[in-house]
């Protein structure tokens, strides 16, 4: 058969219309890959960018998908040889409802995912974790530069009431797991806080509001942490290449070397004289470092935080985010503010 006239491999890219999601599809189209979205609402306009990405028209389908609907999510994944389970909520406000608003997405959502693969043709998994599934413990020696086999401790996170790592720490474990069990090709990926340039702007993801948030000022106050940060384009090469590479059930951490928030202000105000940018920060006594060796030394490389900065900056700059004239204060996504979540 002429290569020309071979069926591109096929892919499906849960929650395809994310901040994560659509750059990932991006990539994959920009690879010769056909790929399945799952968005929940294909009418809904934040969506409607996707189908005008390049290669879109030829290799790229939406599902309306559910992650909660099992069906839904079969549905999807008929015909593919890959998955990209990214579909997770990050939510932006305090979380009143721990069970449905964070657990059952994450948690029986990604059982869902599972079961679906199993069901379907698919063959390897890739699944977003994050760093949030492996830097909440006490137990790791504090000097010690955290890797791959360091978990997140989920008695730790309950007490904490810290929702969003208990549930990326059980659905990671859980998928883990499973894919020993059941004979199922799963590599995870763990990044870092996520910023970058925005595919759309009609609804802006958690963490591209944390750093629109320091830009514009506000009236919370920040905690002061150490974060892994990471681009979300190179989040998406990382995820392919750990489609291409990775051995089943390993982990990767995939973020840059890490400041706190206090560097990165200054690298702001440096860069950015004319923004006021949030200057009320409180220092507190947790540090995340952590190393994404095991990722680079599989051939990722990511670029330097100031172009990160840069292109994100431009991309708000241009939708209009940065503007501080619409009335309304404007809030710290909740885990962002004093007092922070874990001391
Ligand atoms: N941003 C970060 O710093 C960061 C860091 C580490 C890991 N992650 C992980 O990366 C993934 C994507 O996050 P993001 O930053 O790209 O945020 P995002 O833009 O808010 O993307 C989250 C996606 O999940 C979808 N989703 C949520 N609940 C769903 C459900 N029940 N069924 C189907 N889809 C559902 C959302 O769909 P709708 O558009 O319909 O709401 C959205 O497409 C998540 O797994 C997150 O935990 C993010």
């Amino acid at each position: 058969m002429e290569a020309s006239s071979r069926s591109p491999p096929h892919v499906c890219v849960t929650g395809g219309g994310g901040f994560i999601g659509s750059w990932l599809v991006k990539l994959l189209l920009s690879r010769g890959f056909a790929v399945h979205a799952t968005v929940r609402d294909p009418r809904d306009a934040k969506n409607a960018f996707l189908m005008q990405l390049d290669g879109a028209p030829a290799n790229l389908r939406l599902f309306k998908g559910d992650m909660l609907d099992y069906d839904t999510v079969t549905a999807a994944f008929a015909g593919c040889e890959g998955v990209f389970h990214v579909a997770t909520p990050v939510p932006e406000q305090k979380i009143v409802d721990p069970q449905k608003e964070m657990m059952d997405p994450a948690v029986k959502g990604t059982m869902n995912v599972l079961k679906a693969c199993s069901a379907t043709e698919v063959k390897k998994l890739i699944l977003v974790s994050s760093i949030a599934a492996s830097c909440f413990t006490l137990d790791w020696p504090p000097d010690k530069i955290k890797d791959e086999s360091c978990w997140s401790d989920k008695e730790l996170c309950k007490e904490n009431e810290n929702w969003y790592s208990l549930a990326k720490t059980t659905a990671e474990e859980m998928a883990l797991e499973y894919g020993l069990k059941n004979g199922l090709h799963i590599a995870t990926l763990l990044p870092g806080l996520v910023f970058g340039p925005l595919l759309q702007h009609v609804a802006v993801n958690t963490t591209s509001n944390v750093l629109i948030y320091i830009l514009k000022g506000g009236p919370d106050t920040m905690n002061n942490k150490f974060y892994p940060m990471v681009d979300v384009r190179d989040v998406a090469e990382a995820l392919l290449l750990l489609y291409n590479k990775a051995g089943s059930s390993e982990r990767y951490i995939c973020s840059l070397d890490q400041m706190d928030l206090k560097d990165l202000l200054g690298i702001l105000k440096n860069m950015y004289p004319n923004y006021r940018c949030t200057d009320k920060m409180v220092d507190v006594d947790y540090k995340v470092i952590v190393t994404s060796d095991k990722l680079k030394n599989l051939g990722w490389k990511p670029r330097k935080l100031e172009e990160t900065l840069e292109d994100s900056i431009k991309s708000y700059e241009k939708a209009g985010l940065l503007q501080s004239s619409d009335g309304k204060p404007f809030r710290l996504p909740y885990i962002y503010r004093m007092p922070p979540i874990l001391e």
